[in-house]
Protein backbone atom coordinates (compact mmCIF):
# COMPACT_ATOMS: atom_id res chain seq x y z
CA UNK A 1 0.00 0.00 0.00
CA UNK A 2 2.86 2.47 0.86
CA UNK A 3 3.88 2.42 -2.70
CA UNK A 4 0.10 4.17 -3.46
CA UNK A 5 0.84 6.87 -1.21
CA UNK A 6 1.18 9.45 -3.70
CA UNK A 7 -2.45 8.37 -5.36
CA UNK A 8 -3.90 9.12 -2.24
CA UNK A 9 -2.15 12.36 -2.17
CA UNK A 10 -3.32 13.48 -5.47
CA UNK A 11 -7.28 11.93 -4.52
CA UNK A 12 -7.20 14.88 -1.46
CA UNK A 13 -5.13 17.54 -3.70
CA UNK A 14 -7.67 17.14 -5.95
CA UNK A 15 -10.85 17.97 -3.69
CA UNK A 16 -9.85 21.67 -4.74
CA UNK A 17 -11.02 20.34 -8.03
CA UNK A 18 -13.99 19.57 -6.67
CA UNK A 19 -14.94 22.92 -5.24
CA UNK A 20 -13.84 24.57 -8.57
CA UNK A 21 -16.62 22.34 -10.47
CA UNK A 22 -19.28 23.01 -7.45
CA UNK A 23 -18.90 26.43 -7.32
CA UNK A 24 -18.80 27.40 -10.99
CA UNK A 25 -21.56 25.03 -11.80
CA UNK A 26 -23.79 25.89 -8.86
CA UNK A 27 -24.93 29.32 -9.97
CA UNK A 28 -26.61 28.31 -13.14
CA UNK A 29 -29.93 27.04 -10.48
CA UNK A 30 -29.46 29.31 -7.97
CA UNK A 31 -29.94 32.61 -9.99
CA UNK A 32 -33.13 31.20 -11.00
CA UNK A 33 -34.60 31.96 -7.22
CA UNK A 34 -31.98 34.85 -6.10
CA UNK A 35 -34.41 37.15 -8.21
CA UNK A 36 -37.47 36.20 -5.97
CA UNK A 37 -35.43 37.79 -2.94
CA UNK A 38 -33.27 40.04 -4.42
CA UNK A 39 -34.46 42.03 -7.15
CA UNK A 40 -32.08 41.81 -10.17
CA UNK A 41 -31.31 44.82 -12.80
CA UNK A 42 -29.29 43.18 -15.75
CA UNK A 43 -25.89 44.35 -14.63
CA UNK A 44 -26.67 43.00 -10.84
CA UNK A 45 -27.25 39.64 -12.82
CA UNK A 46 -24.24 40.33 -14.75
CA UNK A 47 -21.84 40.97 -12.09
CA UNK A 48 -23.71 38.51 -9.87
CA UNK A 49 -22.50 35.80 -13.00
CA UNK A 50 -19.51 37.05 -13.36
CA UNK A 51 -18.14 37.48 -10.27
CA UNK A 52 -16.50 34.45 -9.55
CA UNK A 53 -14.67 34.69 -13.31
CA UNK A 54 -13.54 38.28 -12.14
CA UNK A 55 -12.17 36.87 -8.21
CA UNK A 56 -11.21 33.63 -9.83
CA UNK A 57 -8.92 36.05 -12.53
CA UNK A 58 -7.82 38.41 -9.36
CA UNK A 59 -6.63 34.82 -7.13
CA UNK A 60 -4.42 33.51 -9.74
CA UNK A 61 -2.52 36.35 -10.75
CA UNK A 62 -1.88 37.40 -7.22
CA UNK A 63 -1.16 34.13 -5.34
CA UNK A 64 1.77 32.55 -7.83
CA UNK A 65 4.63 34.25 -5.87
CA UNK A 66 3.13 33.49 -2.66
CA UNK A 67 2.75 30.06 -3.81
CA UNK A 68 6.34 29.53 -4.69
CA UNK A 69 7.22 31.43 -1.19
CA UNK A 70 5.27 29.52 1.04
CA UNK A 71 4.85 26.27 -0.60
CA UNK A 72 1.79 24.90 -2.48
CA UNK A 73 0.35 22.76 1.29
CA UNK A 74 -0.60 25.83 3.00
CA UNK A 75 -1.91 27.81 -0.08
CA UNK A 76 -4.19 24.98 -0.26
CA UNK A 77 -5.28 25.15 3.20
CA UNK A 78 -5.72 28.46 2.95
CA UNK A 79 -7.58 28.31 0.27
CA UNK A 80 -10.08 25.69 2.12
CA UNK A 81 -10.65 28.39 4.49
CA UNK A 82 -11.18 31.08 1.70
CA UNK A 83 -13.67 28.40 0.53
CA UNK A 84 -15.56 28.00 3.42
CA UNK A 85 -16.06 31.15 4.97
CA UNK A 86 -16.56 32.70 1.48
CA UNK A 87 -19.55 29.79 1.12
CA UNK A 88 -21.16 30.63 3.95
CA UNK A 89 -21.07 34.61 3.61
CA UNK A 90 -23.08 33.92 0.19
CA UNK A 91 -25.08 31.65 2.06
CA UNK A 92 -25.96 33.57 4.78
CA UNK A 93 -25.89 37.11 2.41
CA UNK A 94 -28.57 39.73 4.35
CA UNK A 95 -27.88 41.96 0.32
CA UNK A 96 -26.85 41.51 -3.43
CA UNK A 97 -24.14 43.03 -2.89
CA UNK A 98 -22.99 40.84 0.16
CA UNK A 99 -23.94 37.95 -2.04
CA UNK A 100 -21.70 39.39 -5.28
CA UNK A 101 -18.52 40.19 -2.63
CA UNK A 102 -18.82 36.57 -1.61
CA UNK A 103 -19.01 34.98 -4.94
CA UNK A 104 -16.01 37.12 -5.87
CA UNK A 105 -14.23 35.63 -2.33
CA UNK A 106 -15.11 32.19 -4.02
CA UNK A 107 -13.93 33.04 -6.89
CA UNK A 108 -10.48 33.94 -5.72
CA UNK A 109 -10.13 30.51 -3.93
CA UNK A 110 -11.35 28.74 -7.28
CA UNK A 111 -8.30 30.72 -9.21
CA UNK A 112 -5.99 29.75 -6.86
CA UNK A 113 -7.04 26.46 -6.53
CA UNK A 114 -6.98 26.09 -10.35
CA UNK A 115 -3.62 25.67 -10.36
CA UNK A 116 -2.34 25.02 -7.53
CA UNK A 117 -3.61 20.94 -6.85
CA UNK A 118 -2.37 20.35 -10.32
CA UNK A 119 1.22 21.76 -9.61
CA UNK A 120 1.54 20.24 -6.02
CA UNK A 121 0.12 16.45 -7.53
CA UNK A 122 2.64 17.36 -10.25
CA UNK A 123 5.72 17.63 -8.49
CA UNK A 124 5.03 14.66 -5.83
CA UNK A 125 3.79 12.12 -8.48
CA UNK A 126 6.13 9.45 -10.48
CA UNK A 127 6.80 11.00 -13.91
CA UNK A 128 5.26 7.56 -15.44
CA UNK A 129 1.67 8.49 -13.74
CA UNK A 130 2.32 11.85 -13.36
CA UNK A 131 -0.21 12.74 -16.18
CA UNK A 132 -2.99 10.79 -15.09
CA UNK A 133 -2.75 11.65 -11.32
CA UNK A 134 -3.00 15.53 -12.14
CA UNK A 135 -6.11 14.82 -14.63
CA UNK A 136 -7.49 13.60 -11.59
CA UNK A 137 -7.89 17.49 -10.79
CA UNK A 138 -9.52 17.61 -13.59
CA UNK A 139 -12.06 14.44 -12.72
CA UNK A 140 -12.82 16.29 -9.45
CA UNK A 141 -13.62 19.27 -11.73
CA UNK A 142 -16.25 17.34 -13.34
CA UNK A 143 -17.35 15.48 -10.52
CA UNK A 144 -17.86 19.23 -9.03
CA UNK A 145 -20.07 19.93 -11.98
CA UNK A 146 -22.12 17.20 -11.96
CA UNK A 147 -22.91 17.42 -8.19
CA UNK A 148 -23.69 21.14 -8.41
CA UNK A 149 -26.33 20.29 -11.03
CA UNK A 150 -27.67 17.14 -8.87
CA UNK A 151 -27.86 19.83 -5.74
CA UNK A 152 -29.44 22.34 -7.70
CA UNK A 153 -32.16 20.13 -9.50
CA UNK A 154 -33.30 18.73 -5.41
CA UNK A 155 -32.87 22.05 -4.09
CA UNK A 156 -34.67 23.85 -6.54
CA UNK A 157 -37.88 22.26 -5.22
CA UNK A 158 -37.71 24.56 -1.95
CA UNK A 159 -36.11 27.11 -4.13
CA UNK A 160 -33.46 26.42 -1.53
CA UNK A 161 -31.08 28.93 -3.05
CA UNK A 162 -28.78 29.38 0.21
CA UNK A 163 -28.30 25.79 0.29
CA UNK A 164 -27.19 25.32 -3.20
CA UNK A 165 -24.09 27.93 -2.41
CA UNK A 166 -23.59 26.88 1.08
CA UNK A 167 -22.81 23.13 0.20
CA UNK A 168 -20.06 24.26 -0.86
CA UNK A 169 -18.52 24.34 2.90
CA UNK A 170 -18.65 20.29 2.72
CA UNK A 171 -15.65 19.53 0.33
CA UNK A 172 -13.94 22.70 1.91
CA UNK A 173 -13.92 21.03 4.81
CA UNK A 174 -12.59 17.73 3.43
CA UNK A 175 -9.95 19.57 1.71
CA UNK A 176 -8.73 21.66 5.10
CA UNK A 177 -8.65 18.45 6.78
CA UNK A 178 -6.82 15.95 4.15
CA UNK A 179 -4.13 18.85 3.65
CA UNK A 180 -3.47 18.99 7.20
CA UNK A 181 -2.50 15.23 6.56
CA UNK A 182 -0.73 15.63 3.51
CA UNK A 183 3.23 16.32 3.41
CA UNK A 184 4.91 19.30 1.44
CA UNK A 185 6.06 19.40 -1.91
CA UNK A 186 9.46 17.32 -1.86
CA UNK A 187 10.60 19.62 -4.61
CA UNK A 188 9.30 22.90 -3.36
CA UNK A 189 11.29 22.01 0.07
CA UNK A 190 14.35 21.41 -2.03
CA UNK A 191 13.76 25.06 -3.74
CA UNK A 192 14.31 26.22 0.29
CA UNK A 193 17.38 24.74 0.97
CA UNK A 194 15.18 21.74 3.16
CA UNK A 195 16.84 18.91 2.12
CA UNK A 196 16.47 16.61 4.76
CA UNK A 197 12.52 17.26 4.65
CA UNK A 198 12.25 16.89 0.90
CA UNK A 199 14.11 13.33 1.15
CA UNK A 200 11.93 11.99 3.80
CA UNK A 201 9.21 13.03 1.78
CA UNK A 202 10.12 11.97 -1.58
CA UNK A 203 11.74 8.36 0.40
CA UNK A 204 7.42 8.10 1.64
CA UNK A 205 5.92 8.74 -1.64
CA UNK A 206 8.03 6.69 -3.58
CA UNK A 207 8.39 3.68 -1.28
CA UNK A 208 11.07 2.55 1.15
CA UNK A 209 12.87 0.84 -1.29
CA UNK A 210 12.88 2.99 -4.17
CA UNK A 211 16.23 4.85 -4.67
CA UNK A 212 15.52 8.52 -4.24
CA UNK A 213 19.52 10.28 -4.77
CA UNK A 214 19.25 10.38 -8.62
CA UNK A 215 15.82 12.47 -8.53
CA UNK A 216 17.00 15.03 -5.64
CA UNK A 217 20.30 15.13 -7.43
CA UNK A 218 18.78 16.00 -10.77
CA UNK A 219 16.21 18.57 -8.81
CA UNK A 220 19.38 19.99 -7.14
CA UNK A 221 20.71 20.44 -10.67
CA UNK A 222 18.71 22.59 -11.87
CA UNK A 223 18.15 24.16 -8.82
CA UNK A 224 21.87 25.69 -9.71
CA UNK A 225 20.68 26.95 -12.97
CA UNK A 226 20.37 30.58 -13.50
CA UNK A 227 16.79 31.74 -12.50
CA UNK A 228 15.57 33.36 -9.32
CA UNK A 229 12.13 33.29 -8.09
CA UNK A 230 10.59 36.22 -8.86
CA UNK A 231 8.32 37.79 -11.18
CA UNK A 232 10.40 39.26 -13.77
CA UNK A 233 13.09 35.67 -14.15
CA UNK A 234 9.52 34.41 -15.83
CA UNK A 235 9.92 37.07 -18.83
CA UNK A 236 13.47 35.91 -19.70
CA UNK A 237 14.47 34.70 -22.54
CA UNK A 238 15.10 31.07 -21.56
CA UNK A 239 11.09 31.26 -20.22
CA UNK A 240 9.89 32.73 -23.03
CA UNK A 241 8.90 29.27 -25.22
CA UNK A 242 7.19 27.68 -22.00
CA UNK A 243 5.59 31.40 -21.09
CA UNK A 244 3.61 30.95 -24.40
CA UNK A 245 2.85 27.56 -24.99
CA UNK A 246 0.85 28.21 -21.52
CA UNK A 247 -0.68 31.21 -22.42
CA UNK A 248 -1.48 29.51 -25.89
CA UNK A 249 -3.08 26.95 -24.19
CA UNK A 250 -4.95 28.19 -21.54
CA UNK A 251 -6.43 30.67 -24.23
CA UNK A 252 -7.49 27.82 -26.60
CA UNK A 253 -8.63 25.56 -23.94
CA UNK A 254 -11.57 28.65 -23.56
CA UNK A 255 -11.82 29.82 -27.38
CA UNK A 256 -12.95 26.75 -28.37
CA UNK A 257 -16.46 27.48 -26.84
CA UNK A 258 -16.45 24.92 -23.56
CA UNK A 259 -18.24 27.16 -21.15
CA UNK A 260 -20.66 28.34 -23.24
CA UNK A 261 -21.83 24.94 -23.75
CA UNK A 262 -21.78 24.25 -20.05
CA UNK A 263 -23.09 27.62 -18.89
CA UNK A 264 -25.64 27.75 -21.63
CA UNK A 265 -26.65 24.42 -21.85
CA UNK A 266 -30.76 25.01 -21.64
CA UNK A 267 -30.37 28.00 -23.10
CA UNK A 268 -28.55 26.60 -26.19
CA UNK A 269 -31.10 23.49 -25.93
CA UNK A 270 -34.04 25.87 -26.04
CA UNK A 271 -32.95 27.77 -28.72
CA UNK A 272 -32.55 24.57 -31.02
CA UNK A 273 -36.55 24.58 -30.24
CA UNK A 274 -36.54 21.55 -27.62
CA UNK A 275 -39.68 22.21 -26.39
CA UNK A 276 -39.59 22.34 -22.20
CA UNK A 277 -37.49 23.04 -19.63
CA UNK A 278 -37.32 20.00 -18.02
CA UNK A 279 -36.32 18.32 -21.38
CA UNK A 280 -33.55 21.17 -21.57
CA UNK A 281 -32.73 20.51 -17.81
CA UNK A 282 -32.38 16.68 -18.60
CA UNK A 283 -30.08 17.22 -21.58
CA UNK A 284 -28.46 19.51 -19.52
CA UNK A 285 -27.47 16.33 -17.21
CA UNK A 286 -26.69 14.46 -19.86
CA UNK A 287 -23.73 16.80 -20.51
CA UNK A 288 -22.58 16.26 -16.68
CA UNK A 289 -22.61 12.66 -17.25
CA UNK A 290 -20.69 12.68 -20.06
CA UNK A 291 -18.06 15.70 -18.70
CA UNK A 292 -17.22 12.59 -15.85
CA UNK A 293 -17.24 9.45 -18.00
CA UNK A 294 -14.67 10.98 -21.14
CA UNK A 295 -12.25 12.48 -17.98
CA UNK A 296 -12.27 8.97 -16.65
CA UNK A 297 -11.24 7.39 -19.95
CA UNK A 298 -8.22 10.10 -20.49
CA UNK A 299 -6.70 9.62 -17.14
CA UNK A 300 -4.84 6.31 -18.38
CA UNK A 301 -4.11 7.68 -22.19
CA UNK A 302 -2.74 10.45 -21.15
CA UNK A 303 0.27 9.03 -20.13
CA UNK A 304 0.03 6.27 -22.37
CA UNK A 305 -0.70 7.89 -25.84
CA UNK A 306 0.69 11.52 -24.62
CA UNK A 307 -0.93 14.39 -24.73
CA UNK A 308 -0.34 15.54 -28.11
CA UNK A 309 -2.07 12.91 -29.81
CA UNK A 310 -5.20 13.41 -26.86
CA UNK A 311 -5.32 17.39 -27.88
CA UNK A 312 -5.19 16.84 -31.85
CA UNK A 313 -8.17 14.15 -31.28
CA UNK A 314 -9.96 15.52 -29.01
CA UNK A 315 -9.70 19.41 -31.03
CA UNK A 316 -10.49 17.36 -34.55
CA UNK A 317 -13.75 15.74 -33.06
CA UNK A 318 -14.37 19.22 -30.76
CA UNK A 319 -14.70 20.77 -34.61
CA UNK A 320 -16.61 18.28 -35.88
CA UNK A 321 -19.57 18.47 -33.01
CA UNK A 322 -19.68 22.28 -33.62
CA UNK A 323 -19.42 22.18 -37.53
CA UNK A 324 -22.57 19.87 -37.44
CA UNK A 325 -24.10 21.80 -34.77
CA UNK A 326 -23.32 25.31 -36.94
CA UNK A 327 -25.18 23.40 -40.14
CA UNK A 328 -27.98 22.43 -38.11
CA UNK A 329 -28.99 26.11 -37.07
CA UNK A 330 -29.99 26.37 -41.02
CA UNK A 331 -32.52 28.57 -38.78
CA UNK A 332 -32.53 30.23 -35.45
CA UNK A 333 -34.03 27.10 -34.59
CA UNK A 334 -33.48 23.44 -35.32
CA UNK A 335 -35.90 21.40 -36.69
CA UNK A 336 -37.41 19.02 -34.64
CA UNK A 337 -36.39 15.56 -36.63
CA UNK A 338 -33.04 17.13 -35.91
CA UNK A 339 -32.91 16.92 -32.28
CA UNK A 340 -31.28 13.94 -31.83
CA UNK A 341 -28.44 14.93 -34.26
CA UNK A 342 -27.88 18.61 -32.72
CA UNK A 343 -27.73 16.65 -29.02
CA UNK A 344 -25.63 13.90 -30.57
CA UNK A 345 -23.50 16.84 -31.98
CA UNK A 346 -23.03 18.40 -28.52
CA UNK A 347 -22.52 15.48 -26.85
CA UNK A 348 -19.64 14.48 -29.07
CA UNK A 349 -18.05 18.20 -28.30
CA UNK A 350 -18.37 17.72 -24.58
CA UNK A 351 -17.02 14.37 -25.35
CA UNK A 352 -13.90 15.48 -26.92
CA UNK A 353 -13.05 18.35 -24.61
CA UNK A 354 -13.11 15.72 -21.93
CA UNK A 355 -10.88 13.37 -22.98
CA UNK A 356 -8.12 16.46 -24.40
CA UNK A 357 -8.41 19.77 -23.75
CA UNK A 358 -10.30 19.83 -20.52
CA UNK A 359 -7.16 17.33 -18.46
CA UNK A 360 -4.33 18.09 -20.52
CA UNK A 361 -4.08 21.79 -20.13
CA UNK A 362 -3.61 22.28 -16.72
CA UNK A 363 -1.76 19.26 -16.80
CA UNK A 364 0.72 20.37 -19.10
CA UNK A 365 0.92 23.75 -17.44
CA UNK A 366 1.88 22.10 -14.42
CA UNK A 367 4.95 20.46 -16.35
CA UNK A 368 6.41 22.98 -18.33
CA UNK A 369 7.87 25.74 -16.07
CA UNK A 370 11.53 26.38 -14.32
CA UNK A 371 11.15 24.74 -10.51
CA UNK A 372 11.95 28.30 -9.44
CA UNK A 373 8.83 30.04 -11.00
CA UNK A 374 6.56 27.44 -11.55
CA UNK A 375 4.22 28.90 -9.47
CA UNK A 376 4.09 32.51 -11.22
CA UNK A 377 3.96 30.66 -14.46
CA UNK A 378 1.50 28.49 -13.57
CA UNK A 379 -0.56 31.02 -11.97
CA UNK A 380 0.22 33.68 -15.09
CA UNK A 381 -1.38 30.92 -18.17
CA UNK A 382 -4.25 30.01 -15.51
CA UNK A 383 -4.84 34.16 -15.30
CA UNK A 384 -5.35 34.08 -18.93
CA UNK A 385 -7.41 30.79 -18.53
CA UNK A 386 -9.91 32.56 -16.42
CA UNK A 387 -9.81 35.99 -18.79
CA UNK A 388 -10.52 34.18 -21.69
CA UNK A 389 -13.75 32.32 -20.14
CA UNK A 390 -14.98 35.49 -18.94
CA UNK A 391 -14.37 37.17 -22.70
CA UNK A 392 -16.16 34.35 -24.20
CA UNK A 393 -18.88 33.44 -21.65
CA UNK A 394 -20.07 37.31 -21.76
CA UNK A 395 -19.74 37.35 -25.18
CA UNK A 396 -21.57 34.48 -26.39
CA UNK A 397 -25.25 35.76 -26.16
CA UNK A 398 -24.47 39.02 -27.43
CA UNK A 399 -22.62 37.19 -30.61
CA UNK A 400 -25.16 34.86 -31.42
CA UNK A 401 -27.56 37.94 -31.91
CA UNK A 402 -24.92 39.37 -34.31
CA UNK A 403 -23.87 36.93 -36.40
CA UNK A 404 -26.64 33.76 -35.03
CA UNK A 405 -26.20 30.45 -33.82
CA UNK A 406 -24.66 29.04 -36.76
CA UNK A 407 -22.07 31.82 -37.03
CA UNK A 408 -21.25 31.42 -33.70
CA UNK A 409 -20.29 27.82 -33.73
CA UNK A 410 -19.00 28.25 -37.08
CA UNK A 411 -16.06 30.66 -35.48
CA UNK A 412 -15.69 28.51 -32.47
CA UNK A 413 -15.40 25.68 -34.82
CA UNK A 414 -12.44 27.52 -36.69
CA UNK A 415 -10.26 27.82 -33.67
CA UNK A 416 -10.24 24.50 -33.01
CA UNK A 417 -8.62 24.08 -36.45
CA UNK A 418 -6.61 26.99 -35.85
CA UNK A 419 -5.33 25.09 -32.37
CA UNK A 420 -4.64 21.76 -33.94
CA UNK A 421 -2.15 23.75 -36.01
CA UNK A 422 -0.78 25.28 -33.88
CA UNK A 423 -0.30 22.43 -30.54
CA UNK A 424 0.92 19.99 -33.83
CA UNK A 425 3.88 22.89 -34.78
CA UNK A 426 4.95 23.85 -31.17
CA UNK A 427 3.17 21.60 -28.46
CA UNK A 428 6.21 19.21 -26.55
CA UNK A 429 5.25 15.66 -25.73
CA UNK A 430 5.73 16.11 -22.01
CA UNK A 431 5.00 12.71 -20.82
CA UNK A 432 7.33 9.62 -19.62
CA UNK A 433 10.07 12.71 -18.81
CA UNK A 434 11.05 14.22 -15.76
CA UNK A 435 10.15 17.61 -14.73
CA UNK A 436 13.75 18.57 -14.28
CA UNK A 437 14.26 17.02 -18.23
CA UNK A 438 12.04 19.64 -19.53
CA UNK A 439 13.91 22.01 -17.28
CA UNK A 440 17.11 21.29 -18.89
CA UNK A 441 16.03 21.27 -22.15
CA UNK A 442 14.80 24.62 -21.65
CA UNK A 443 18.14 26.18 -20.99
CA UNK A 444 19.53 24.19 -23.38
CA UNK A 445 17.32 26.10 -25.88
CA UNK A 446 15.63 23.29 -27.68
CA UNK A 447 13.19 23.90 -29.81
CA UNK A 448 9.74 24.68 -28.45
CA UNK A 449 8.35 21.29 -29.79
CA UNK A 450 11.23 18.83 -28.38
CA UNK A 451 11.24 20.20 -24.74
CA UNK A 452 10.14 16.96 -23.67
CA UNK A 453 12.36 14.85 -25.81
CA UNK A 454 15.03 13.00 -23.92
CA UNK A 455 18.77 14.57 -24.59
C1 LIG B 1 -11.96 24.31 -17.61
C2 LIG B 1 -13.24 24.98 -17.18
C3 LIG B 1 -14.39 24.09 -17.57
C4 LIG B 1 -14.21 22.69 -17.02
C5 LIG B 1 -15.27 21.76 -17.50
C6 LIG B 1 -11.87 22.95 -17.00
O1 LIG B 1 -10.69 22.32 -17.41
O2 LIG B 1 -10.85 25.10 -17.21
O3 LIG B 1 -13.32 26.24 -17.76
O4 LIG B 1 -15.59 24.64 -17.08
O5 LIG B 1 -12.96 22.18 -17.41
O6 LIG B 1 -15.07 20.47 -17.07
Amino acid sequence: MKEYYFVLIAFVAALSGILFGYDTGVMSGAILFIPNEYYLTPTMNGLLMGAVLFGAFLGAIFSGQITDHFGRRKVLITVAWIFILGSLWTALAGSIYQLISGRCIVGIAIGIASYVGPLYISEISPHKYRGGLIALNQLAITVGISLSYIVDYYASFYEAWRWMLGLGVAPGILLFFGMLYLPDSPRWLLTKGYEKAAREILQKVRGPSASIDEEVEDIKEVLKKEGHSQWKAVFTKVVRPVLWIGFALAFIQQITGINTVLYYAPSIFKMAGFGSSTSSILATMGIGGILVIFTIISLPLIDKWGRRPLMITGLLGMAIGLGVLAWLFKTSEIEASLHGWALASMFLYVACFSFSLGPVMWVMIAEIYPLKIRGIGASLATCMNWASNLLVTATFLQVVNYIGARGTFSVYMIFCVISIIFIYFFVPETKGVSLEHIENNLHAHKPWRQLGRKI
